[in-house]
């Protein structure tokens, strides 16, 4: 059996990956407790001593937010660590399976980006993710660099917020000039785990199928829980952030099997959560 190293176990992602990777590899997965991707020392340690057959990151800074201004964190985690993971892998003869986003983009397209679309992000957390693809690209080392978005899972996301509210709001104002494409965790980790079994390399772009706003996405959730919670829509500019968001953030996959659509996985997920 191929030998895994997971980081990141404990978020959104990870937990999925830890899920579905420990069918058919010998998985070892690392929370940020256990194993901090920012400690070089410590991570070349373990995969020096662990030499597995893949290393799949699922650590990353993720708060958009918070890394305009937490940018010093933000990038030793999203860029610096990456490039350490990518340089001790080259050293070993590891691949690396490494997540990145549809942030990457500016989202000025009419139908979306490609694989080998040029990135131009328009955050700092798009900027620190894009810097780690470099630094993987860069390092010289087998690799797999997944672009994915919308996630949703076991952890905070938008479905959840979503319900929150919906406990003490009638009405809730949702953006709907932002177009993406939904994703379950639980099916963005069956099909890593394919590209792992079929030892695929390269940039890969994996949502589920199908695309829609901010404000569709919370309509067709509160319709899936049998919600009566009404969906106003409002522009980007009613609702500032102190990221800017892509406009149109949807990720062509001209590559692997499609996923399923995304209303399907979503209501896979609320029905598991039994709301
Ligand atoms: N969520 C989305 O909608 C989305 C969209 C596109 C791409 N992605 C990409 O998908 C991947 C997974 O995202 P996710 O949604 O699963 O994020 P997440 O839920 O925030 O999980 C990230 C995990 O990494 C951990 N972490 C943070 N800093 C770390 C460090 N220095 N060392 C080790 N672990 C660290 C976090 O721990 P703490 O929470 O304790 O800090 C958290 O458990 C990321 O690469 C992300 O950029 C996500």
């Amino acid at each position: 059996m191929k030998k895994i190293i997971l980081t990141g176990s404990n978020g959104m992602l990870g937990k999925a990956l830890k899920k579905k990777l420990s069918n058919s590899f010998e998985l070892k997965s690392f929370s940020k407790n256990e194993l901090d991707i920012t400690d070089f020392a410590a991570v070349e340690k373990i995969l020096a001593e662990m030499k597995p057959d893949f290393v799949v990151n699922a650590a990353a800074f993720t708060k958009v937010d918070a890394a305009e201004t937490e940018r010093v964190l933000a990038e030793k985690v999203n860029a610096d660590a990456v490039g350490n993971l990518a340089q001790i892998c080259k050293k070993i003869g590891t691949k690396l399976i490494h997540f990145s986003t549809d942030y990457v983009f500016n989202g000025k397209s009419e139908t979306g980006f490609s694989e080998d679309a040029e990135p131009n992000p328009i955050n700092f957390y798009g900027e620190t993710k894009l810097a780690g693809e470099q630094k993987i690209k860069k390092s010289g080392c087998d690799f797999a660099i997944i672009r994915t978005s919308w996630l949703f899972g076991e952890g905070e996301n938008f479905v959840r917020t979503m319900l929150r509210l919906a406990r003490d709001q009638t009405e809730i104002k949702v953006v709907s000039d932002q177009v993406g494409s939904p994703t379950f965790t639980k099916d963005l980790a069956e099909a890593v785990e394919k590209i792992l079994i079929e030892n695929q390399n390269g940039i890969f772009h994996l949502t589920n199928s199908g695309k829609t706003s901010w404000a569709d996405f919370a309509r067709k959730i509160f319709e899936i829980a049998k919600l009566p919670t009404k969906v106003i829509d409002i522009p980007t500019a009613e609702f500032p952030t102190p990221a800017k968001r892509p406009q149109n953030s949807v990720l062509l996959n001209s590559k692997l099997s499609k996923l399923r659509r995304w209303e399907e996985g979503l209501e896979e997920y609320l029905f598991k959560k039994g709301k």
